[in-house]
């Protein structure tokens, strides 16, 4: 702060020579205009080149330089970042012959097996764009937490190589593309699902959108939820149990492969942005109001409701030992799972999992060569640890 009672040039001899060819010759004890304006001016630069500092690091509105990933703050963050590239695959690396084979085989599945595949990728040939979509068009311009920003990165790639993985399986079984890739469009169950979605990434995505009011705030907080608690973490399981399912029946093992890649990669997503929005509610406890979890509330009954019309819509009869009432009480379970994962009460209390199995499906190391294909170990570094 300025002392109007002090020498302003004390002390400060770069201000000294300025002062002097400004040519000022100032009254006795009066602070000629123009070394204040200098004088701010100079303390202004001083605060917008300090160092920064850990605790000036916010998850959102933070004040710090974005582009100074150390001192670290959010270690967690940069241990996911390692992690996931420790679990660095790609979709070509996995062979699709038996696939093939099995899929061109008259009697290799029954009807419903090949309904159940052909919906499946209708969801995911366009799911990983959209959650791709609300990483780099929405959520990382509003992240000022670098450690975050890094890891989005990194999950922005593996999104990619998500939409590859299941546009190889389309074109190594020659499914009809037009009807897969417009699935979205044309199939009631899987566009609920998507319209579902999009009013949260069209909020983010608007260039206008900015963090930094409590009203803005919660609509980011919002998304966040919407995308790893909804999208990630419940719109993705009727599909990940049945392909899995599959696979443990040694039937269509390549993808069902890829697909245990993706769903280790999607669990953590999932557990990344949990970690996200739970920082970000740490920071900001305004936001989590009574009202704003009642909302919250709403929108996982209502996914739980999307979702469930999609695993009868795949499963209109038993298949692989499966049947959609199972599915009732598994997302259900995983509702529970992720309300009380960011702090909310149980949706459904007492719901239980009947698919344990898919628990040790997320850890590749446990089931190695399960589906007794050639599974590449692909963690190079970094234990992974799933809970
Ligand atoms: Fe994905
Ligand atoms: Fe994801």
């Amino acid at each position: 702060m300025l002392n109007f009672e002090e020498d302003i040039t004390a002390g400060n001899p770069t201000l000294q020579p300025q002062l002097r060819s400004l040519d000022l010759d100032p009254a006795p004890g009066e602070i000629p205009a123009a070394a204040v304006n200098l004088l701010r001016a100079q303390e202004q630069d001083a605060e917008k080149f300090r160092r920064v500092r850990m605790e000036d690091k916010r998850i959102i509105n933070a004040t710090a330089d974005v582009n100074q990933l150390v001192p670290f703050k959010y270690k967690w963050a940069w241990e996911k970042y390692i992690a996931a590239c420790a679990n660095h695959w790609m979709p070509q690396e996995v062979n699709m012959n038996r696939d093939i084979a099995t899929w061109k085989s008259p009697n290799g599945l029954t009807e419903d097996e090949r309904r159940v595949i052909k919906r499946n990728l209708g969801f995911f040939v366009t799911a990983d764009s959209l959650a791709a979509n609300n990483i780099v068009l929405g959520t990382y311009r509003q992240i000022t937490a670098p450690e975050c920003r890094q890891y989005l990165l990194r999950q922005a790639f593996e999104e990619a190589i998500h939409t590859h993985a299941y546009q190889y399986i389309v074109e190594s079984l020659g499914l009809d593309e037009g009807e897969i890739f417009n699935a979205y469009h044309e199939v009631p169950s899987i566009r609920a699902k998507d319209e579902f979605l999009l009013p949260f990434i069209d909020v983010l995505s608007n260039p206008n959108f900015k963090t930094g009011t409590p009203e803005t705030d919660q609509a980011f907080l919002k998304s966040l939820i919407a995308f790893a608690c909804i999208m990630e973490g419940l719109f993705f399981y009727v599909g990940f149990v049945q392909i899995l399912a599959m696979g443990r029946q040694n039937k269509m093992t390549g993808a069902a492969e890829q697909y245990q890649y993706i769903l280790r990669d999607e669990s953590m997503h999932c557990n990344f942005g949990i970690d996200m929005i739970n920082q970000l509610k740490m920071e900001n406890p305004h936001l989590w109001t009574p009202q704003f979890r009642e909302e919250l509330k709403g929108m996982f009954l209502k996914a739980v409701e999307l979702e469930y019309a999609y695993a009868e819509d795949t499963m209109p009869r038993g298949v692989l030992g499966l049947n959609a009432p199972m599915f009732k009480e598994y997302l259900r379970f995983i509702a529970n799972r992720r309300a009380t994962q960011i702090g909310l009460d149980e949706l459904f209390p007492g719901a239980t999992n009947p698919f344990p199995w898919m628990a040790e499906m997320i850890d590749l190391k446990k089931e190695k060569n399960f589906f007794e294909t050639r599974v590449i170990e692909y963690q190079t570094g970094g234990a992974l640890s799933w809970d």
